[in-house]
């Protein structure tokens, strides 16, 4: 919240005073959000809530209150316009207030102190003898933005990496190693290598029962906790995949706190399934032990353990959710996986509800779309399904690192450092791209528009802040501290100080829904409400008190920008 909206809280709640409801009633009914139409004031009050407890039409509450509301230092003025009341505030207190916050990067522009909340989120979580694919890009992109989101509203945030680095897919991999691996080539490039056995083995296994036999018998001897050939070669093949994920992560700008694959509950299952033995929702189905869930309108057991008595995918996310209630004491725990799990996630859910455990109601599943590109006949399709490859992560990095590249030498020739700028605009391309619309909506994979540095996209953003940048240099003047300027001069500047306004709302809004999309969305307004103010208000060359009540505008700019890419993920570079 700002000064500003503080402010107008404040007298609201004296007005309902007043109007015979106390402060303490009427607080947490009280909603101020920006208008749908810019045109109507800077801030709405929906009067429904209020009025539905005073036992009163919305309108004559909302009427009632605009009267109240007498135009002071920072309201310019409150109107009534049926249920809502609009508001104005003052364009000098507006100006001052924002660019004061943003500048000494108080809270909502800067990092919120601590918010008592604390989240999980459980992302990236790859399945390690299978390929990077694009899917997991997907959740370790929005994952590594709801992180930083939640940082930067005070959360205490705990990102997990939850490792598929156990079970049968693993088992398999194991079993084609053994049959027709070879270590050199593993060390030489172990993703793609395992990826080549991987496939070999989906081939072989159709005509040959004895591979998966095999395989189930190999997890078995791994479960079995012994120090056995399964054990060393589980070992191997972890230590490998986990160094070439490093790779893109690095590039990517992701880190974990914590790095517990599915193999970490190795030892935590057999508690986990007591647990739930205890609350007598195990049930026997065929020999394997079961939690049915029919009450709650699933169809499919969650199956818990099979009958040759080893575990499954989703025994080590019940552990895993119980070592979070301990470890952690979470307020929410976002999965961020595609929506193909979303039984798997309501399972899960619903075996701990079931079993009366309060960590159920902290289960949330943040599903995302899939990724599409253009196939040869122009129609959209799953990306990794192009000509039935893998498509790995670090290529399509450098693949759009190239493409930078390339437009970087015709536009910009004379750049400093064009091969870290190129990364830096690159990866950002495709990361911007995956976040810029709702998460749940497929992402297409277009080329010319992801790297159109006139779309809506990370480009766009990341050049508005070098061109913000250069504008302070060319000056070369320091900003003033902002209590040195006249805002009664940013008077026109005011599309651009109320999107930065909007910037407290979108980061709340991001965090509670878990859409970075809100944040793309703003920085996108942003960027484009000063490059319209910056086509007739010329900064170099104006006269001094005009150039510092600017100089501060658009440092601003320059500032929330950085921090709104950095939400993302995505570093701002000085020049490009
Ligand atoms: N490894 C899984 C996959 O690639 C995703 C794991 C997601 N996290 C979880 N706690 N289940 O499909």
């Amino acid at each position: 919240m700002t000064d500003l909206h503080r402010h107008l809280r404040e007298r609201l709640l004296a007005a309902l005073d007043q109007l015979g409801t106390p402060a303490a009633e009427a607080e947490p009914m009280l909603r101020l959000d920006p208008p749908k139409n810019r045109q109507h004031g800077d801030v709405a009050l929906g009067a429904f809530q209020l009025a539905k407890h005073r036992g009163e039409p919305p309108p004559k509450l909302a009427a009632a209150l605009a009267e109240r509301i007498a135009p002071d230092a920072v309201v310019e003025s409150a109107e009534a316009t049926g249920p809502f009341v609009n508001f104005r505030f003052r364009r000098d207190a507006l100006a001052r207030e924002v660019l004061t916050a943003i500048q000494s990067d108080s809270p909502p522009y800067g990092r919120a102190p601590r918010s008592g909340r604390v989240v999980c989120v459980d992302f990236s979580s790859p399945n390690i003898a299978k390929p990077f694919h694009i899917g997991h890009m997907r959740s370790t992109v929005i994952g590594n933005a709801l992180c930083r989101i939640h940082r930067h509203v005070g959360d205490e945030v705990h990102g997990i990496n939850h490792l598929g680095d156990w079970g049968m897919p693993f088992a398999k991999m194991m079993t084609a190693y053994m049959r027709f691996g070879d270590e050199a080539k593993l060390h030489e490039s172990p993703m793609r290598y395992m990826f080549e056995l991987y496939r070999r083995y989906g081939k072989a296994a159709e005509n040959d029962p004895t591979l998966d036999e095999e395989a189930a018998r190999r997890f078995k001897a791994l479960e079995s906790g012994e120090d056995n050939e399964e054990r060393r070669m589980w070992q191997l093949l972890r230590d490998e995949s986990l160094k070439a994920f490093q790779g893109p992560y690095s590039r990517l700008g992701v880190t974990f706190d914590h790095v517990t694959g599915e193999s970490f509950f190795e030892d935590k299952m057999e508690a986990a399934m007591q647990r739930v033995a205890e609350a007598s929702v195990l049930e026997e189905s065929e020999g394997a032990e079961v939690v049915w869930l029919k009450e709650q309108g699933i169809k499919e057991p969650c199956i818990l353990r099979k009958s040759d008595g080893t575990t499954l995918y989703h025994t080590r996310d019940l552990a895993a959710a119980f070592h979070r209630e301990a470890q952690f004491h979470p307020d929410r725990i976002l999965y961020v996986v595609g929506a193909e799990q979303k039984l798997h996630f309501a399972q899960l859910k619903g075996v701990l509800a079931k079993m009366r455990e309060p960590i159920a109601g902290a289960i949330e599943h943040v599903p995302f779309g899939l990724v599409l590109s253009k196939g040869p006949d122009g129609k959209w399709e799953k990306f990794a399904s192009r000509a039935g490859n893998a498509v790995f992560l670090d290529e399509i990095l450098d693949e759009a690192v190239a493409k930078v590249r390339q437009i970087i030498d015709e536009k910009n020739p004379e750049l400093e450092d064009k091969d870290a700028v190129a990364e830096q605009v690159g990866v950002s391309a495709i990361v911007f791209n995956d976040l810029k619309n709702s998460r749940i909506k497929d992402v297409k994979f277009d080329w010319d528009a992801m790297l159109n540095f006139e779309g809506e996209t990370g480009p766009y953003v990341q050049y508005a802040v070098a061109r913000l940048g250069s504008i302070l240099r060319k000056v070369d003047r320091p900003v003033p501290a902002s209590d040195r300027v006249d805002f009664a001069l940013l008077a026109d500047a005011e599309n651009v100080l109320l999107t930065m306004m909007e910037f407290g709302n979108a980061v709340q809004r991001a965090a509670e829904q878990s859409e970075p999309s809100v944040i793309t969305g703003h920085a996108i307004a942003l960027a484009g409400e000063i490059h319209s103010y910056l086509v007739d208000h010329y900064v170099v060359g104006a006269e001094p008190a005009v150039q510092d009540a600017r100089l501060v505008l658009v440092d601003a700019a320059r500032r929330l920008l950085t921090t709104s890419l950095g939400l993302l993920g995505i570093p701002a570079p000085q020049r490009m």
